[in-house]
């Protein structure tokens, strides 16, 4: 199979046609068989669930090619199972995770020319969502839906790429207590929308928020789970019923205490305590990990002594490893990788 003509090396995160999506319908009461298109247009009801009150969840994994010319994707169904949570708090109905893995193997097969090479850093991010279709005026869950899957060749999340990231701490909440900061909803991107750009705009690469109750914890980031290590060269990951809970995460966790011998934490991390650290990365499927070397809370700022050229050496360690057992050069858990055939 002949690739397209793409500069796979400079590719940013950025969305790119591609040659065909899966749409499965969820009408009375059931989800029809799905198919692929190559229309990538929708037309919707003026008055589509999603476009008045935001009934919208959505996933993000991605397919590499292998050391050995085979793709694969990674752990696809854990993002099966989140999104059938994402679901269930926003009243849709479930998709099932046999059709959701089923699914996204027919729409990378389908864009197969457009999965990266093997070495070109970039990957072919699937977008899984669904939505709200009919029109709901009262606030009340739609009774149809539609679940879609795209793709798109990326490259690094951040432009700066394998630099060390400056954040700042946002005076913005992400998510309440008891409230959707634990699942994919659109509703929580939005949100963070006007936070990330004052961040810029202030000259950061990101926002870390905090625990909204107190404001004292350390939650995550707009799009990536927070780690740290500390002086005695433990992980350190925060744990907290508010942010989404990160197969990155959870992977490099394992990955740390299994492959690496270190010792690792999941636990609430005070802000207090972040200066102590000598490393922090974000992890995620699109920041992969992306090293921090500063944060900045109202002026006062934290340099890690991991510095703002490169990755400390245990992000540096963890990210060969996760990408090796991704690219094939290093064996995976078993069930981790799946091969698209
Ligand atoms: N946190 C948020 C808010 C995210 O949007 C993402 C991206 O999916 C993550 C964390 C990382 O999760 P994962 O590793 O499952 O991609
Ligand atoms: C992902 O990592 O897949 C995400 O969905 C994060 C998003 C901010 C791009």
């Amino acid at each position: 199979m002949e690739k397209k003509n793409i500069d796979w090396g400079n590719l940013g995160f950025g969305y790119i046609v591609t040659d065909k999506r899966y749409v499965s319908e969820y009408r009375d009461g059931k989800w029809d068989e799905g198919i692929l298109t190559e229309k990538s247009e929708i037309v919707l009801s003026e008055c589509a669930g999603v476009l008045q009150y935001a009934q919208t969840v959505f996933e993000g994994l991605k397919a590499y090619t292998t050391q050995d010319g085979k793709i694969v994707t990674f752990r696809p169904d854990l993002n099966a199972e989140r999104m059938m949570d994402s679901a269930k708090r926003l009243e849709m109905p479930v998709f099932p995770k046999e059709k959701f893995i089923d699914a996204i193997e027919q729409v990378v097969k389908a864009n197969m020319s457009y999965v990266p090479p093997f070495g070109s850093g970039a990957s072919l991010y699937i977008r899984p969502y669904m939505f709200g279709k009919n029109a709901v005026i009262g606030v009340k869950p739609a009774d149809e839906y539609q679940f879609r899957i795209f793709t798109t060749p990326v490259g690094p999340y951040f432009k700066s790429g394998a630099k060390p990231l400056t954040l700042c701490v946002s005076d913005f909440d992400r998510a309440a207590p008891h409230g959707t900061g634990n699942i994919k909803a659109g509703l929580n991107y939005a949100m963070s929308l006007h936070p990330i750009m004052e961040a810029h705009r202030n000259g950061f690469d990101e926002n870390m928020y905090l625990d909204s109750a107190t404001r004292t914890k350390v939650e995550e980031t707009g799009g990536a789970n927070f780690l740290f290590v500390t002086k005695d060269g433990t992980v350190v990951t925060p744990k907290s019923d508010t942010i989404l809970p990160s197969i990155t995460r959870r992977s490099l966790l394992y990955v740390a205490e299994k492959y690496l011998g270190l010792k690792v934490e999941e636990r609430e991390v005070y802000f207090e305590e972040v200066r102590e650290f000598v490393e922090c990365g974000l992890c995620g499927t699109a920041a992969v990990i992306s090293p921090v070397g500063k944060i900045v809370n109202h002026g006062e700022e934290i340099c890690f002594p991991s510095g703002m050229e490169k990755m400390g050496p245990v992000m540096q360690r963890l990210y060969d490893t996760l990408t090796g057992i991704q690219m094939g050069r290093i064996e995976a858990p078993e069930g981790w990788i799946y091969e698209i055939k």
